[in-house]
C-alpha cells in the first residue's frame, strides 16, 4: 500500500487563503453593523468564516472556537473545516472579536483568525484568562503575571527609560479591574480603558509607537489570549497567560481540553508552539484596523496578514462590487 504523505504547512501559500477568510466575515458582520442585534452579526461572520474556510487546500481542526460543540452550531471545537486534501493544521477563530462593538457600531470590532500546524496551537477553554503583554525589544519577561501592577509598570519604565508616567496600559473596562486600574494609576501611568475587544488590546503593544500602548494587562477570554499571542508571534512581544476558573464546570473544561496544571503561567511559546499565520479584517473602524464601509457601489475592507516565519506584516486593501455579495 502506498505510504501517505501528509503535505507541508506552506504558510506562504496558504496566508493568502487565510485573509480571504477573514474578509468574507467581515463584510458580512459589516452588513449587520449598527443594528443592535449582536447575535445575527456574530452568526453572519461565523457562516461566512465557515464557507470560505472549507474552500482552503487544508485538513483543519478548529482548537479555539465558537465554544463546545453542544453550544455552538458552527465552528465549534473539534470541528473539522477546510476541503480537506491538504496539510493537516490547528485554527484559532473568532469571525466577530467584538459583538457588542459590532452590534452598536462603535470602534474596533475585527474578525480574526490564526493558523498553524497541527498540535501547536493551546487548547484554550472558552474560561477567563489573566493577560499581561508587551511589545517588542524589552528583555524576557521584564513584565509578569507574578509581579504586582506597580512592579510591571515601573520594571517596564526602567526598561523603556521613561519614568512611570511615559508609561501607557491598556485595560478592559470592567468592575473586576477597578483595583488594578487604581493600582497602575497610583504609579502616575497612564492607563487607556477599552470597551472590548482585547486581542486588539494586546496587539496595540506590539506597534507601540503608532498605537501609544506600552503595556495590556487584565482579565478576559481565553481564546482570545492565544488569537492575540499568535498576533505577537509574528509581530514581536511578549504575553503572558494564567487561565481563571470560577467554578468545577470550568475547570472540567479544561481538564476536557487535556490541561492538567490549573495554575500554570502560559508564555508565547507555549501558546503558540510553531510558526504561525494570522489575519484579521476591520468590521468597524478601530485604532488598528479601517473598518469595512460600503460605497455606493463597492464594499471595501482592510485586512492585516501576518506570519511569524518571517514576521511579515502586510496590510492589504480589498474591494468587492456590492452586486458580487
Ligand atoms: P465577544 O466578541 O465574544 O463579545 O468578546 C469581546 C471581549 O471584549 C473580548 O475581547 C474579551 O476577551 C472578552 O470579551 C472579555 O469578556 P467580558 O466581556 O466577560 O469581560
Amino acid at each position: 500500500m502506498a505510504e501517505t504523505v501528509t503535505p507541508e504547512f506552506k504558510d506562504r501559500l496558504l496566508s493568502l487563503g487565510l485573509a480571504r477568510v477573514s474578509e468574507a466575515a467581515a463584510i458580512a458582520a459589516a452588513k449587520l453593523m449598527g443594528r443592535g442585534d449582536e447575535k445575527a452579526a456574530d452568526a453572519a461572520a461565523v457562516d461566512a468564516m465557515r464557507d470560505q474556510l472549507n474552500q482552503l487546500e487544508i485538513k483543519g481542526v478548529v482548537v479555539i472556537g465558537e465554544g463546545e460543540r453542544d453550544e455552538a452550531p458552527m465552528l465549534y471545537i473539534g470541528e473539522e473545516v477546510g476541503a480537506g486534501n491538504g496539510p493537516e493544521v490547528d485554527i484559532a477563530l473568532d469571525p466577530l472579536e467584538g459583538t457588542t462593538l459590532a452590534a452598536k457600531a462603535m470602534p474596533n470590532a475585527l474578525t480574526v483568525i490564526a493558523m498553524a500546524p497541527r498540535g501547536s496551537l493551546l487548547h484554550a477553554p472558552d474560561v477567563y484568562m489573566d493577560k499581561i503583554a508587551v511589545g517588542p525589544g524589552y528583555p524576557k519577561d521584564v513584565v509578569s503575571l507574578d509581579a504586582t501592577p506597580e512592579e510591571n509598570v515601573r520594571a517596564l519604565a526602567k526598561a523603556k527609560g521613561v519614568s512611570p508616567e511615559g508609561i501607557s496600559v491598556c485595560v478592559l473596562e470592567r468592575p473586576r479591574h477597578e483595583a488594578l486600574i487604581s493600582a497602575l494609576r497610583s504609579t502616575g501611568a497612564g492607563v487607556r480603558l477599552i470597551t472590548d475587544g482585547d486581542v486588539a488590546g494586546v496587539i496595540h503593544t506590539a506597534d507601540a509607537e503608532n498605537s501609544g500602548v506600552d503595556m495590556y494587562i487584565g482579565s478576559g477570554g481565553a481564546p482570545e489570549g492565544v488569537l492575540a499571542a499568535a498576533a505577537l508571534k509574528c509581530m514581536g512581544g511578549q504575553i503572558q497567560g494564567r487561565l481563571l476558573f470560577r467554578n468545577d464546570a470550568e475547570r472540567g473544561r479544561a481538564r476536557k481540553a487535556g490541561i492538567e496544571d490549573l495554575n500554570r503561567i502560559y508564555r508565547l511559546d507555549d501558546m503558540v508552539r510553531a510558526d504561525v499565520i494570522f489575519a484579521a479584517t476591520g468590521v468597524t473602524d478601530g485604532s488598528f484596523l479601517r473598518g469595512a464601509r460600503r460605497t455606493r457601489t463597492h464594499m471595501e475592507t482592510e485586512t492585516v496578514l501576518m506570519r511569524s516565519k518571517t514576521g511579515s506584516v502586510r496590510r492589504m486593501s480589498y474591494r468587492t462590487p456590492l452586486e458580487r455579495l
